[in-house]
């Protein structure tokens, strides 16, 4: 595992678009797994200023979503392929139909989520980017989530559903389930570059990062994987114990 630590971050959305832009430059097909949340909005603005300013384009690229509430009006703001459009797609040359993510409306939600696990199993990931919830979720796999599990149809957590209501008028809005990719599925991907700042962040980021590989923690699962990159900022970072190998500061 490589871990990055920068002074802010806007430093640390900067390095994870450089990895990402990296991947969209070598292959023919890229295929980016992209997470949600806060975190991944100045990746996402970094992305598009690169493809207006310097010519990033992501012509034949593909994107995965990592999960999506259960329920939600697809027209909703926060139906998560509305965020990647708006954060994202909308912005560059990638077509609606080059994004990819389960339907939190289908009729049957265990099947579809049978169905997005193959077709992302298929797909093979060249770069997943992931979040870290402030209690050590990756995806919407909350805490006891088996380290193997295929992606599925899970309850949220109060704690996510309470950290996640400022994207929501109230909490009483926020969903109760989600379709979201497994741990096991997540690790098939070829790369992993998990993204954080802040020091609400810290916490979970020390457990993900140097505590035991723990269903507590479901975040461990990264120490399972052999081309893993965290990029911190100081804040996320303070609670490690040393300097780490690939710091930058
Ligand atoms: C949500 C998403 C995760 C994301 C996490 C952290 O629950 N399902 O993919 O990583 O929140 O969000 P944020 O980046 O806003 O802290």
């Amino acid at each position: 595992m490589q871990v990055f630590v920068v002074a802010d971050a806007p430093a640390a959305a900067e390095k994870a678009a450089d990895m990402v832009e990296n991947v969209v430059r070598a292959r023919s097909r890229p295929r980016i797994g992209m997470a949600t949340g806060s975190t991944m909005v100045g990746v996402y603005q970094s992305l598009v200023d690169r493809h207006k300013a310097g010519g990033l384009s992501f012509a034949g690229t593909s994107i995965y979503l990592l999960d999506e509430y259960a329920g939600l009006d697809p027209e909703h703001p926060q139906a998560f392929r509305n965020v990647i459009r708006k954060g994202l797609s909308d912005h560059v040359d990638l077509s609606e139909d080059a994004v990819f993510g389960p339907d939190g409306r289908a009729p049957d939600l265990e099947a579809e989520a049978r169905c997005y696990d193959q077709l992302v199993t298929e797909a093979r990931i060249d770069i997943q980017l992931l979040g870290i919830g402030s209690n050590g979720h990756i995806a919407f796999n909350e805490p006891g989530t088996p380290l193997d599990a295929s992606s599925g149809v899970v309850a949220l957590s109060e704690q996510t559903r309470r950290d996640n209501a400022r994207f929501f008028s109230s909490i009483d809005e926020v969903p109760r389930q989600a379709i979201t990719q497994g741990i096991g599925t997540i690790l098939q991907a070829r790369k992993i570059l998990l993204v954080a700042f802040g020091d609400h962040k810290s916490r979970p980021v020390r457990d993900a990062v140097e505590g035991p590989v723990s269903v507590e923690t479901p975040a461990s699962a990264i120490q399972l994987h052999a081309d893993v990159s965290v990029v911190l900022d100081a804040e996320a970072a303070s609670l490690l114990s040393t300097a780490r190998p690939g710091a930058v500061s």
